[in-house]
C-alpha cells in the first residue's frame, strides 16, 4: 500500500477477529516502532508484547476498555525517562521520552494498517493498573504511554471527520 493509502486508510478499530497476528508481521511492526526518530537517538522507550490472556484481561480492566482483551497481541508502549534524561536532564524525561514513545506508537500503527492489521490507539487507563502487568516501574521512570491492541479487524468505521486545513494551519503565527 502507498504510503499515503496507508495513512488514509488507518482507523481506530476496537472489535477483532480471533485469527492471530502471524510473527513475520509482528516483526516488522516491531521494527517500524523501531525506526522512528527520537530525541538524541536515545530512543527512551521500551515496547512490551503482551500476549497472555490473564494479562490482557488486566490491561482491558486498568483501561475499562474491554475490547483490549479480545486483541491476539496488544503492544504497551512505556517511556524510558531516564534514558532521555541522561542527556537531556529534566525536558528529556517529561517531554522527549513521552514524545519518543508517542512517535514510536505511531509508526506501529501505520506499519499494522500497511499489513492489513488493526489498532486502537489506547490512552485513557489507570497508570498504575497498566505499568503493574507489565512490571513497569512508574517510580524508577516507567512510564506507560500508549497501550496498542492489535489484530485483524472485525469491523470497519468510517473515518470520522476532521478539522479543516484553514482551522488548524496558521501562516506564519498563530
Ligand atoms: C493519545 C490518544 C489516546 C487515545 N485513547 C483512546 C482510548 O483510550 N480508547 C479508545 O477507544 N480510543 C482512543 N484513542 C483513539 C481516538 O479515539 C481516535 O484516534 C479518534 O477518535 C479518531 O478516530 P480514528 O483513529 O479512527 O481516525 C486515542 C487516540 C490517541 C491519539
Amino acid at each position: 500500500m502507498d504510503f499515503f493509502d496507508v495513512v488514509a486508510n488507518r482507523r481506530s478499530v476496537r472489535a477483532y477477529l480471533g485469527k492471530e497476528v502471524e510473527e513475520d508481521k509482528l516483526q516488522k511492526i516491531l521494527e517500524a516502532g523501531n525506526s522512528a526518530p527520537s530525541a538524541g537517538d536515545l530512543q527512551g522507550y521500551e515496547i512490551v508484547v503482551v500476549r497472555d490472556q490473564k494479562q490482557k484481561e488486566v490491561l482491558s480492566h486498568a483501561a475499562n476498555q474491554h475490547f483490549i482483551s479480545q486483541a491476539p497481541i496488544v503492544l504497551v508502549v512505556v517511556a524510558n525517562q531516564k534514558r532521555s534524561a541522561q542527556r537531556y536532564r529534566e525536558r528529556g524525561a517529561k517531554l522527549y521520552a513521552v514524545q519518543d514513545a508517542t512517535i514510536a506508537t505511531s509508526y506501529m500503527q501505520l506499519a499494522a494498517t500497511a499489513l492489513g492489521l488493526a489498532s486502537c490507539w489506547v490512552g485513557a487507563f489507570d497508570d498504575n493498573g497498566v505499568a503493574s502487568v507489565v512490571g513497569a516501574n512508574i517510580d524508577g521512570g516507567f512510564m506507560p504511554e500508549a497501550v496498542l491492541p492489535i489484530g485483524y479487524p472485525n469491523q470497519s468505521p468510517r473515518a470520522t471527520p476532521r478539522r479543516k486545513l484553514s482551522d488548524l494551519v496558521h501562516q506564519g503565527k498563530l
